[in-house]
């Protein structure tokens, strides 16, 4: 059994997990960059991340009570994400695997996304609904790699509430707070429904919702409902789709949007109504952490994966299908 250590750093958070080969998670720490006001700015959020790596580092190894030379592998966020950030947490990492004479192993963070989800649920071969504020995709293990079948066009759905927030002065990140505000709604307002094949568009959806907010002749929470309403819609006609095609009887939600109890809940009816069964990675471990990266790393690591420490360049356009799983 090895200890693997797993860092994110694609973004707002700089998350340490460490976990044994066998699926115990030993640490869980984690810093969260919070813009003071709009979106993230990608300079302050490279600073955040070097500024809070080693604090964060600290706490796991308090928190697993291991020191750095009993671990065994170290893993990292190759990508997709913002080139500073991703640049300091493979660096770093990089020098701490060197040091210690361990391997290195870079994760597509989305895969950190999917396995992390299906250790901590009963999901065996689910299709998987990527949804978060950086990515939106429907995606399912098919001749050994998870293949993409459906994505946004343009937005990601989290994107999408981020910035329907911001615009009507509403608190950043605005996932949790058009939920809110949704649960107060109760006028379902006609909004742009826009699927196309096996993908998806955000962008008129909230162009629309924004003019219809700048009329004033709608509540926010009339308009925060219908929102959701309309995009989860979307989201779950798409992953339906993918089910039928790929004949897979579990469906799983992962990514910060997972954290959305109405979204869960239109999934939960969806897959009732298909005979198949829903399932929802924990809260704790729906937002960007290192855990799920330490966990993806431990797998490529059992199932023989050695990287070239020049391979592991990060790459700020990573796709889940890239890459080949050798793990299950
Ligand atoms: P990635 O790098 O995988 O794209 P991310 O940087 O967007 O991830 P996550 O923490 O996975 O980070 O997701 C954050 C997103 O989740 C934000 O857009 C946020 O608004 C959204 N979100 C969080 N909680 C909720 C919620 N309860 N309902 C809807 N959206 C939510
Ligand atoms: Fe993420």
């Amino acid at each position: 059994m090895a200890l693997v250590l797993g860092v994110e750093s694609t973004a707002h958070t700089i998350g340490i997990g460490i976990v044994n080969t066998e699926g115990k998670i030993l640490a869980d720490a984690r810093a969260t960059y919070f813009p003071k006001k709009g979106g993230i700015l990608p300079r302050e959020a490279a600073d955040f991340i070097s500024e809070n790596y080693s604090k964060v580092l600290k706490e796991a190894l308090a928190q697993a009570k291991v020191s750095l030379k009993e671990i065994d592998c170290f893993a990292f966020s190759q990508g997709p994400g913002l080139g500073g950030c991703l640049k300091i947490g493979s660096n770093v990492t990089r020098y701490l695997a060197i040091k210690h004479k361990k391997p290195l192993i870079g994760v597509v963070h989305g895969i950190g996304h999917i396995e992390i989800g299906k250790l901590l649920t009963e999901a065996k071969d689910p299709v998987i609904l990527y949804v978060s504020g950086g990515n939106t995709q429907v995606i399912a293990l098919s001749g050994g790699r998870y293949r993409v079948f459906g994505e946004t066009l343009d937005i990601p759905i989290g994107n999408c509430l981020d910035q329907f927030a911001l615009q009507v002065g509403l608190k950043h990140p605005g996932g949790p707070e058009v939920e809110k505000l949704a649960l107060k709604g109760k006028n379902y307002i006609e909004l742009p429904y826009i699927v196309k094949g096996m993908d998806l568009s955000f962008t008129g959806l909230l162009t629309s919702a924004m003019k219809l907010h700048k009329t004033g002749k709608y509540s926010l929470e009339d308009l925060a409902f219908s929102l959701q309403e309309t995009a989860y819609a979307m989201l779950i006609e798409v992953t339906e789709r993918a089910m039928a095609h790929t004949n897979k009887k579990e469906v799983l939600i992962v990514g910060g949007v997972a954290a959305n109890k109405r979204f869960c809940e239109m999934l939960e009816i969806m897959a009732k109504e298909r005979n198949a069964k829903a399932y929802y990675v924990p809260m704790k471990y729906a937002a960007d952490n290192g855990t799920m990266i330490a966990w993806a790393g431990a797998l490529m690591l059992k199932s023989g994966v050695k990287q070239e420490l020049s391979k592991t360049s990060v790459r700020q356009k990573f796709r889940p299908d890239e890459v080949d799983v050798t793990w299950t």
